[in-house]
């Protein structure tokens, strides 16, 4: 099997990015892409999804880890998720505050029955486990934050779905919410409606998480695939289904036979992927 590789890094914002920001969106997605592409040679899907999300949790061009949105308090508060499609085993961290990866987080949790922790809890099992503090807070989220951006939201999480050489499927998915909102909030990412995968299909999403899981939206495309649709019919079919509420929402994914896919609701979501060659959003 071919090992293949597709990631995003949320949406872009008309309102709130510049061209200088697309041009180093894309550049990092390129280079990440490329990079977690090359890790995939040697490792499973699984360890090439958790590798690639937490290349693009350090890159503060996105919404997760260094960089993610503040909410309404003024805190910074985390999602990160993992889904082995071969062990069915899902993990993730639901509004953990001041770590670095949220992702390794949630590696970690893998291994435990527990496995999604939220709040103070899960930053006390991180600190138990080695993890040390970390502020992920840049100064232009903070002047986000200062100027009530609304439209700075929308445009967060990143995401890496991965099929690896011996046909398993993986997924990782990670935010810092939608920005401004409500102490308490929970995001789609640390969830099946955000992140899903099995041996079929497995499916990443960013875009506004109520949105995501009033359509159910990773677990419903990896149903679709898993009952015969192809990807591209289960994305597409799925997707028409936000429509009637405006749902805002952008999806990766791959399904087993090798297919990769990409679509979005809304213009536009930023994405990079490697299957024979590279492709990167232009
Ligand atoms: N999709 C990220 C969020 O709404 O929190």
């Amino acid at each position: 099997m071919q090992p293949k590789i597709i990631i995003h890094g949320g949406f872009f914002s008309e309102s709130a990015d510049t061209e200088e920001i697309r041009i180093a969106k894309r550049n990092a997605l390129t280079n990440i892409v490329t990079e977690a592409h090359e890790y995939l040679q040697e490792n499973s899907a699984l360890k090439t999804v958790i590798y690639a999300v937490s290349l693009l949790e350090d890159c503060e061009l996105f919404n997760a880890g260094l960089g993610s949105q503040i909410q309404s308090d003024g805190k910074i508060r985390m999602s990160a998720a993992i889904m082995d499609g071969f062990s069915k085993k899902f993990s993730g961290v639901v509004n953990i505050e001041e770590i670095k990866n949220p992702v390794f987080v949630a590696e970690k949790l893998m291994n435990y029955e527990d496995s999604v922790l939220s709040g103070a809890e899960a930053q006390s099992f991180a600190r138990q486990h080695g993890f040390q503090y970390f502020n992920p807070e840049t100064e232009s989220r903070r002047r986000s934050y200062i100027d009530k951006l609304a439209e700075s939201s929308r445009i967060g999480t990143v995401g890496c779905v991965a099929l690896d050489s011996e046909g398993k499927l993986a997924v990782a998915t990670s935010t810092g919410g939608k920005g401004f909102e409500v102490p308490g909030r929970v995001s789609d990412s640390a969830t099946v409606a955000g992140n899903f995968g099995n041996d079929f299909a497995a499916i990443s999403c960013t875009g506004v998480g109520e949105d995501i899981v009033s359509a159910a939206l990773a677990a419903k495309i990896v149903t679709r695939v898993t009952d015969g649709l192809s990807l591209k019919d289960a994305c597409d079919r799925s997707m028409n289904e936000l429509k009637p509420y405006n749902g805002f929402a952008g999806v990766i994914g791959i399904s087993a036979d090798g297919d990769v896919y990409h679509t979005d609701s809304h213009p536009f979501m930023v994405w990079a992927s490697y299957a024979g060659t590279l492709e990167v959003f232009s």
